[in-house]
């Protein structure tokens, strides 16, 4: 038979999926018994009732201690940890404030933020890169690009999250297919997960369908808990998916995250390209460099194997030489990519060997690797 301390070391590498982190270590696990009949029973305390990942927590559990030798059969006995609980794991988690406490003096740390707890990424010491992804207009594929890049840079070992800050015409949900709701312990919010990314966006929190009619004090507050009160975990990258065109939304986020790279989308005709150039305008207003061009729809590869430039070509470099910065790459206009963003399987891992995919995979290692800013960042590269 197991001893329980060999139960708990078999339990150690069965992460929470919503957090991510060992169940033992979030003090998960509770009572275990092990019987003489190799049967163990094992008490997980939820973080939430109702939790929606119930089932997966189950599973996990049952096989990590099932194949200790000598178990014969494994029982679970959920119970939901207290409001005090709670709290303490928000607290190891994501430091701060209390939720709901309210006000306490000296409690908090930094003054980022009304309720006591700080924006991360603009605390001294945070080694993550946020990318914004931005463009003059809609359409040309923010939110395609980003989910894709982001799916990408998952898929090379980095941590990875998404803000959905086209906060009217949010789509970063459905285009990675994270449609389960956030789970909020203790007012800290959990981003959902697909496709190893994490992401927030308004979508979760207005009833579907519903139009977000918010002045820009509104705006401003959202971004502000997307930043604050959302577990991020320190990822490697944070990319934003800009609103279409400039304003407040940018001017919120450069002060949020003064360190944030401007990444920017274009199509390749020459009107668009001069749309963009006022985005890559706007980054120089409020003091962020513009790090990068990306072509979008650059051709479409017709079934007689020639590529098609449906609107025009070189906007894209011009853009890039304009600035003097570099065209990172151009992207094929394909069917499959705009059904993986209505499907949430984006082409990267949909189609991986595609041209598409392979081509956003080149963009993601570049930023990666030949962007990264010089000295801040160099401890934290994963990959090899
Ligand atoms: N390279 C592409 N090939 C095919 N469809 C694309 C491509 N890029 C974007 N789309 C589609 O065009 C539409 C607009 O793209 P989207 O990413 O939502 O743009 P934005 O966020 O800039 O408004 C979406 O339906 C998307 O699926
Ligand atoms: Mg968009």
């Amino acid at each position: 038979m197991p001893t329980r301390d060999q139960v708990i070391d078999a339990l150690r590498p069965v992460e929470d999926p919503e957090l991510r982190r060992s169940i033992v270590e979030l003090d998960m696990v509770r009572e275990i018994n092990v019987g003489d009949d190799g049967l163990v029973n094992v008490g997980i305390a939820l973080t939430v009732a109702g939790c929606p990942l119930r089932n997966e927590i189950q599973s996990r559990v049952t096989a990590a201690v099932t194949a200790l030798d000598g178990v014969s059969a494994v029982a679970l006995d959920f119970t939901v940890m207290t409001d005090d609980e709670r709290a303490a794991l928000r607290q190891r988690l994501h430091g701060g404030s209390g939720g709901g406490s309210g006000g306490g003096s000296g409690g908090g740390h930094g003054h980022g933020h009304a309720e006591g707890r700080p924006v991360p990424f603009n605390q001294p010491g945070n080694r993550t890169r946020p990318l914004l992804i931005a463009s003059g207009k809609g359409g040309v594929g923010k939110s395609s690009v980003t989910v894709n890049l982001a799916v990408a840079l998952a898929g090379m070992g980095y941590k990875v999250g998404v803000v959905d800050a086209d906060i009217y015409g949010y789509s970063i949900p459905r285009m990675l297919g994270a449609d389960r709701d956030p789970v909020v312990i203790d007012e800290m919010i959990v981003p959902p997960a697909n496709h190893g990314v994490t992401c927030i966006s308004i979508g979760y929190f207005v009833p579907e369908g519903q139009a977000v009619i918010w002045r820009g004090p509104m705006l401003h507050k959202a971004l502000e808990q997307f930043l604050a009160d959302v577990f991020w975990d320190e990822p490697d990258f944070l990319l934003i998916d800009m609103p279409p065109g400039t304003g407040d939304i940018a001017l919120s986020l450069s002060q949020y995250l003064p360190q944030a790279e401007v990444y920017v989308i274009t199509t390749p005709q020459p009107a668009a390209q001069k749309v963009a150039a006022l985005s890559a305008a706007m980054a120089a207003k409020v003091n962020l460099p513009v790090k990068g061009i990306i072509e979008n729809m650059s051709w479409f590869t017709g079934d007689d194997g020639k590529r098609y430039e449906i609107f025009g070509s070189g906007g894209g470099q011009e853009l890039a030489d304009s600035l003097d910065v570099p065209l990172l790459g151009r992207l094929p206009l394909v069917p499959a990519l705009r059904e993986g963003g209505d499907t949430g399987n984006p082409i990267v891992v949909a189609q991986p060997d595609s041209e598409a995919a392979k081509a956003f995979t080149a963009i993601a290692h570049r930023i990666a690797t030949e962007l990264k800013p010089k000295k801040v960042f160099s401890a934290a590269l994963k990959v090899n």
